[in-house]
């Protein structure tokens, strides 16, 4: 009975919980803490007064919401520090809130007047967001709409972030993404409340910060040939194809980069990723690796020199920093010295995976350095490496962050981990008291294909929306207080240009805002998935690509004992209905209606299908080649 009563009280208040998000029928994204709905709707005016004080810190705020409502709405904006008539007022609290911290705020919409409160400018930023998110989702639109009412739904917010660390990780080196494209990308992970970007600096195809010091790792180590189809098949280079394409930022760009996301209240995390994923850095100074013969290496340019296929990745040429060359610590002083100098956040990042070992295994450097330091493995070879490195850093005064990888062979005794091979890495890290950020592929690698492997730019895993929202930052078994956060990262092996970038990282982007801003208790897949359909609308607006994967069925099969196919449709959104066809036509909603396995035709070649909600097509046009999925049967 006790558990009857138990379950009873369970369930009304996990109805209760999901009945209170929906009934808000708002579209925010990440959910705030708190909401209510009030009668009434403020609606803006063709001339807004905004009243906000003179603190500095406040400026980038004023000049964000003036920006907005002067666009799309071409609202005449004045913004004064005294305006006792103003229909918007920015309030920076002089006692503090300590319900909301640093990053939160209070946002009351009445009728005639709209009061963002906040302990910090940040505070005030993310609650001008959920405000853009309130309006129509044209206010995303770069220029002016007419026609459009501009109407703020009555509400009383309290919002505040689970965790202090909420990133997007950008890999500008596998390809070269220039100065506005980052700001693009910052742009657009700032409405989701995202406060941290990671940029991938370096890696095999490419060295993409100027280091005054070492200019050969960009005037060499930021060029390599342009290549177009699937990155890793390609044909290597002749020597004279052009070694033109890439680029880096200088350190004057790095400056306006900061500035630029510093403004809009984000941290850039700088990443050099060394001993491994370090050719662009060898190919400039050939004296850093072990290897002879490295004077002849060049940057990748997307040509095979990795071997996957066993338990630990090979190099084919050797990518690596040597860890028994005493010239490898002075050149990463040198690095880290400089990038320490440039980025104003007290992390550094240093890599630290897929480091490949079988030249050093080879190498009599290393050796002699193993003899002499009792060293017992490769993987203590590496531990070793990143001690010194993490002496390095802390003696610019800043904390050392490496991937997971840097616990095998011993952890240093400061780092910070980013688990990315799942999360036990950042759970062994986080039992030895240090601190964690997750970034497990499991939920959070943008990089992988978000619906079937027909449908999308090919790569070797799938991630989709729903699994992405699945993302839970801290494991039960750790303590929370060392977990400070989560990120998602988008590799860019495959990714050629910001509007594929883009394409990757939204919506999931938005399932990984929600992980790390929302309480836990207040996530829902199907509320979350109402309100991205709303987002859709701003993407749209905004002319910012978006997957619309999430519409997309998964296919599996099985053989029958005939030999032709029976083949199962799952789709990840509740409410579409499903056509297919064989007979190689395009099908609609007129065509037969998936509702349990199907068997192919025997001589069929190809299924093709597309999900509709009501009369509506919705899905893509998905041509699935049957070889294709026999392929796949085990
Ligand atoms: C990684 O994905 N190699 C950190």
């Amino acid at each position: 009975m006790k558990k009857l009563s138990l379950l009873l009280c369970c369930c009304i208040a996990h109805f209760l919980s999901y009945g209170q998000v929906a009934q808000s029928g708002l579209s925010i994204i990440p959910e705030p803490v708190k909401v209510t709905r009030l009668a009434g709707q403020f609606v803006l005016p063709k001339k807004v007064l905004i009243e906000a004080g003179t603190q500095p810190e406040l400026s980038p705020v004023k000049n964000y919401l003036q920006k907005k409502l002067s666009t799309a709405p071409g609202s005449l904006v004045t913004i004064k520090s005294v305006a006792p008539l103003a229909s918007i007022r920015l309030i920076l609290n002089k006692t503090a809130d300590t319900v909301i911290g640093s990053e939160g705020y209070k946002l009351s919409v009445k009728a005639k007047k709209i009061v963002i409160r906040a302990n910090e400018a940040a505070g005030l930023f993310y609650g001008v967001q959920t405000l853009m998110q309130l309006l129509p989702a044209d206010i995303e639109s770069a220029e002016l709409v007419k026609n459009v009412k501009w109407t703020v739904p009555a509400v009383d917010i309290t919002d505040y972030p689970r965790f202090g660390w909420r990133g997007l990780m950008f890999d500008v080196a596998r390809h070269f993404f220039t100065k506005d494209e980052v700001k693009q990308y910052i742009d657009a992970m700032v409405k989701y409340k995202f406060n941290l970007l990671h940029l991938h600096l370096t890696d095999d195809e490419g060295w993409r910060v100027e280091i005054k010091s070492l200019p050969k790792l960009t005037t060499v180590g930021a060029y390599n040939v342009k290549k177009i189809g699937q990155f890793g098949t390609f044909t290597p280079p002749a020597a004279d194809e052009p070694r033109n394409y890439g680029g880096f930022y200088t350190q004057d760009d790095i400056k306006e980069l900061v500035q630029y996301a510093q403004d809009r209240f984000v941290n850039i995390l700088p990443e050099i990723d060394v001993p491994g994923h370090s050719l662009a850095a060898v190919v400039a100074y050939p004296e850093l690796s072990c290897t002879p013969g490295a004077d002849k290496y060049v940057v990748n340019s997307g040509e095979p020199f990795m071997d996957w296929t066993g338990p630990h990745n090979k190099a084919i040429v050797d990518n690596t920093l040597c860890p028994a060359n005493e010239n490898v610590y002075a050149f990463l002083d040198k690095v880290v010295t400089e990038v320490a100098q440039l980025f104003p956040f007290p992390y550094i990042h240093l890599g630290g995976d897929e480091c490949a070992k079988n030249f050093w295994e080879q190498s009599d450097a290393i050796k002699a350095l193993m003899t002499k330091e009792n060293l017992k493995t490769q993987q203590e070879v590496q531990s070793y490496f990143e001690k010194r490195l993490e002496k390095i850093v802390e003696s610019k005064g800043k904390k050392f962050m490496g991937w997971d990888e840097i616990i095998e062979g011993g952890l240093g005794p400061n780092a910070a981990v980013m688990s990315w091979r799942g999360i036990k890495g950042g759970i062994e890290a986080a039992k030895m008291g240090h601190e964690v950020v997750m970034s497990p592929t499991t939920f959070a690698y943008l990089d992988y294909m978000q619906s079937d492997r027909v449908n999308e730019t090919r790569i070797y895993a799938t991630l989709r929306l729903s699994k992405s929202y699945e993302f839970e930052p801290v494991p039960d078994s750790v303590d929370a207080k060392l977990i400070k956060g989560g990120q998602a990262n988008l590799w860019t092996e495959q990714v050629y240009n910001l509007r594929q970038a883009e394409y990757m990282t939204w919506p999931r982007g938005m399932a990984i805002a929600e992980s790390v801003w929302s309480p836990k208790e207040k996530k829902s897949w199907p509320y979350f998935f109402g309100k991205v359909e709303k987002q859709f609308d701003r993407f749209n607006a905004a002319e910012i690509k978006y997957a619309p994967s999430v519409y997309d069925p998964s296919f599996s099969a099985i053989r029958n004992a005939d030999g032709t196919l029976k083949i199962t449709l799952a789709n990840e959104v509740d409410g579409l209905d499903t056509y297919y066809s064989f007979d190689n036509s395009f099908p609609d909603r007129f065509y037969p209606k998936y509702s349990e396995p199907i068997d192919a035709p025997k001589d069929a070649t190809t299924l093709r299908v597309i999900t509709y909600r009501g009369k509506k097509p919705i899905g893509r046009m998905v041509t699935m080649p049957l070889s294709d999925l026999a392929s796949r049967i085990k």
